[in-house]
């Protein structure tokens, strides 16, 4: 069920610091339940720390604002609590887990989730991780297919809410309609929420991920503060062609 808004996902005036330096300044968004948007900006400007702080990692102290999950107030609720609410994210760098196994993680989501051994038996074949199924996570993983295991845990827990910290980087030309395809089940209607497609926010930069997955909306991130919102191919384009100098101006223009 969503909330009376229609929103999956609300965020109001977030400020976030870490180690005591504020690094967002009053973030505004909200993404209505069964939409993809898109998040773009500069290096630096804080999209991976937006990310985090949807999540809950601790190290990311909300100074003011609120971020509700499908009705709740989830600000206090830990990285577990919002995992169980249905709240997940393929980090853009994840860290290696030594002594935890691919396989034993995927054995767990099949004993406490919904999904069977023969499901999961059938993605680990179609994300090609065969071959690390018995490695920490993670661990010694070119970039590639670091981003393959990632996926293959996000579909397998079938959140209602990804995140996805570029999915393309890193990712051969080759293998990024892989990549694409496994993005694009994470979001489709299926046998988890047959009724509507689940939702997501996507950091990219090159918009590569946006033509496996139709994303309905972009948001301009610039020094902490969402810029502007849009049409994600408008958005992208304009970029392409101006560059984020022209965002610049015309978020000092709005100033
Ligand atoms: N743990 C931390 N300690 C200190 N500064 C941090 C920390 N995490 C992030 N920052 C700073 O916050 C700013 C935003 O970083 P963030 O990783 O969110 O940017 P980004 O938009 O994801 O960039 P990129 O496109 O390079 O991934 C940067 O200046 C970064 O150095
Ligand atoms: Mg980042």
């Amino acid at each position: 069920m969503s909330s009376s808004t229609g929103n999956i996902l609300e965020i109001h005036d977030l400020h976030v610091e870490v180690e005591g330096k504020e690094l967002l300044h009053g973030i505004n968004l909200a993404i209505p339940e069964g939409q993809v948007h898109a998040l773009m900006g500069p290096n630096g400007s804080g999209k991976t720390s937006l990310m985090m702080t949807i999540m809950g990692f601790s190290a990311y102290k909300v100074t003011r604002g609120q971020i509700i999950f499908d009705g709740r107030d989830i600000t206090g609720l830990s990285v577990t609590e919002r995992a169980r609410l249905g709240i997940a994210i393929a980090q853009q760098r994840p860290p290696t887990i030594v002594g935890v196994k691919l396989r034993a993680v995927l054995d767990y989501i099949v004993a406490h989730d919904s999904i069977s051994a023969e499901e999961v038996t059938q993605l680990v074949r179609q994300a090609r991780v065969e071959n690390f199924l018995d490695r920490d996570i993670n661990a010694g993983l070119s970039g590639g297919e670091i981003k393959r295991a990632e996926l293959v845990q996000l579909l397998a827990t079938c959140p209602r809410f990804s995140m996805m910290d570029e999915p393309e980087s890193g990712v051969d030309l080759d293998s990024l309609a892989l990549v694409g395809s496994l993005v694009n089940r994470l979001f489709v209607r299926d046998s988890c929420r047959p009724v509507r497609r689940r939702s997501g926010l996507i950091v990219t930069h090159t918009g590569h991920i946006l033509k496996y997955i139709e994303a309905d909306r972009a948001h301009i991130m610039l020094d902490g503060r969402i810029g502007c919102s849009g049409n994600p191919h408008l958005v992208l384009q304009t970029i392409a062609e101006r560059g984020y100098a022209e965002c610049v101006c015309c978020m000092n223009e709005g100033a």
